[in-house]
């Protein structure tokens, strides 16, 4: 274990984390979820899952992989030794694998919007035509196929390389160019003719469209945006030094993450008004209206074109992480590492070529009335990172010892000696409590 990676520098882990958490989910799954499920009492219900079960967990999960500095699984068995408790590092590799899987067909995306704007095909159109030259792409099976493969070519060659040298490296400079171009997205959409209806919609919460599905989805959304209950962040935190503050890292990861949220319903509500476009589109919401966001900028096509290279980024930090997990359980040293990651990354290339052509040819495929991408999403969002965030809030209680905890919260500030129960609190009875209630509420159990 002494040969491990450690992150070069403080600031190095924290990009990483936050680059896992921060991609898709923020900017392209937020603004859609929210639009189907009413807007602003959605994202009430998002921020406080986020504080009270995302926020614990993620620490939860720094917790156990700091004090191991160990794989996903090889953490939970140092633990607690010989007990099935390691399951919950199997069931996080099986998550990613099919999180990646559907997750590559969006970064597909982005990809071939990217090569659109690079060959000057999305000049001067209008919303609509934005539209219908996306739907179009998409649902070309060579084109969405193809794009996938392209988003998870690159993911391979990057895990291949090791954690430091291309995950730090990527995160370290795309992150804040990312926050600036939204803030100028933002202040663009916020005065287009017809914005306030947007602001109004995101910010201002109707409790009459919530539902059991609508707390489901928020809570799903609200692990999915941290990368909670798959055991990715107890794998990063693995590979950090002994002498940094935990909490001080899950603050400003959940900090920059809500504020990439907001960011993104900012940039992408006001417009959608404006433009009299629907909220609930679903999955293509975000490609069909940035674009003629962007258009109403001077320069808008480079914009859009700056745009999309960070958004790419952001969702490539993402899908590192998603394979790192899985790489790192299985390959022993450097040379497994490389074989390994193309390996896996091929196959969940292959398993997700059928979400990938659910937007076209396979569009009318429907299992339990969702399309094969849906049904993918769903599984993972709100059954297996549920699943997993139950389980990892009932193991760190239950396996390790109060005042170990304790020490590894303190380490590196001193801050948060009082926060240290209230933490507690919230992981061992709100959470489990919490997950609970919300999957039997859905289940029509009361
Ligand atoms: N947090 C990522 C996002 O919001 O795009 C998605 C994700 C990454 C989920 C890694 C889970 C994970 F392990």
């Amino acid at each position: 274990m002494s040969q491990r990676e450690q992150w070069s520098s403080k600031l190095g882990f924290i990009l990483a984390a936050a680059g896992s958490a921060i991609g898709l989910g923020a900017i392209w799954k937020f603004p859609y979820i929210a639009g189907q499920n009413g807007g602003g009492a959605f994202f009430l219900i998002f921020i406080l899952f986020t504080l009270l079960l995302g926020l614990p967990l993620l620490l939860a999960e720094f917790v156990i992989g700091r004090s191991t500095q160990a794989n996903a699984i090889n953490s939970y068995k140092k633990i607690a030794p010989g007990s099935k408790w390691h399951w919950i590092g199997v069931l996080g590799m099986v998550s990613c694998f099919i999180l990646l899987s559907f997750y590559s067909v969006i970064g597909g995306w982005i990809v071939a919007y990217l090569f659109k704007v690079v060959t000057g095909g999305l000049n001067h159109l209008t919303s609509n035509q934005y539209a219908e030259i996306f739907g179009s792409t998409i649902s070309d099976p060579i084109i969405s196929i193809i794009v996938q493969f392209l988003f998870i070519l690159i993911t391979i060659i990057v895990v291949a390389r090791g954690v430091q040298n291309g995950i730090e490296l990527a995160s370290k400079f795309m992150m804040p160019a990312l926050f600036i171009l939204f803030i100028i997205l933002v202040i663009r959409a916020v005065t287009l003719d017809g914005a306030m209806e947007g602001i109004t919609f995101l910010l201002q919460p109707d409790f009459s469209k919530v539902t059991s599905k609508t707390v489901l989805e928020a809570m799903g959304q609200s692990f999915f945006t941290l990368s909670v209950g798959v055991s990715v962040m107890v794998t990063y935190s693995s590979y950090l030094p002994k002498n940094q503050s935990l909490p001080r890292s899950a603050f400003s990861i959940v900090g920059m993450n809500l504020a990439i949220v907001l960011l993104a319903g900012l940039a992408i509500f006001p417009a959608v008004f404006a433009f009299g476009l629907k909220p609930d589109a679903g999955p293509v919401l975000l490609f069909n209206v940035l674009p003629t966001v962007f258009s109403h900028l001077p320069f808008g096509m480079f914009f859009f074109g700056a745009f999309l290279i960070l958004f790419l980024f952001a969702a490539l930090t993402s899908a590192f992480s998603m394979l790192e997990i899985i790489v790192s359980v299985i390959s022993k040293n450097t040379a497994q590492r490389k074989k390994w990651s193309w390996i896996i990354g091929l196959a969940i290339f292959v398993f997700g070529v059928p979400s990938a052509l659910s937007f076209g040819i396979l569009g009318d495929v429907k299992l339990f009335d969702k399309t094969i991408f849906d049904l993918m999403d769903f599984m993972v969002s709100n059954v297996l990172m549920p699943l997993g965030s139950l389980l990892i809030a009932i193991f760190v209680p239950l396996k390790m010892k109060k005042s170990s905890l304790y020490e590894e919260i303190i380490k590196g500030s001193k801050l948060f000696k009082g926060l240290f129960n209230v933490w507690y609190f919230l992981l061992r009875f709100v959470a489990p409590l919490l997950i609970i209630a919300v999957m039997l509420d859905v289940l029509g159990v009361w």
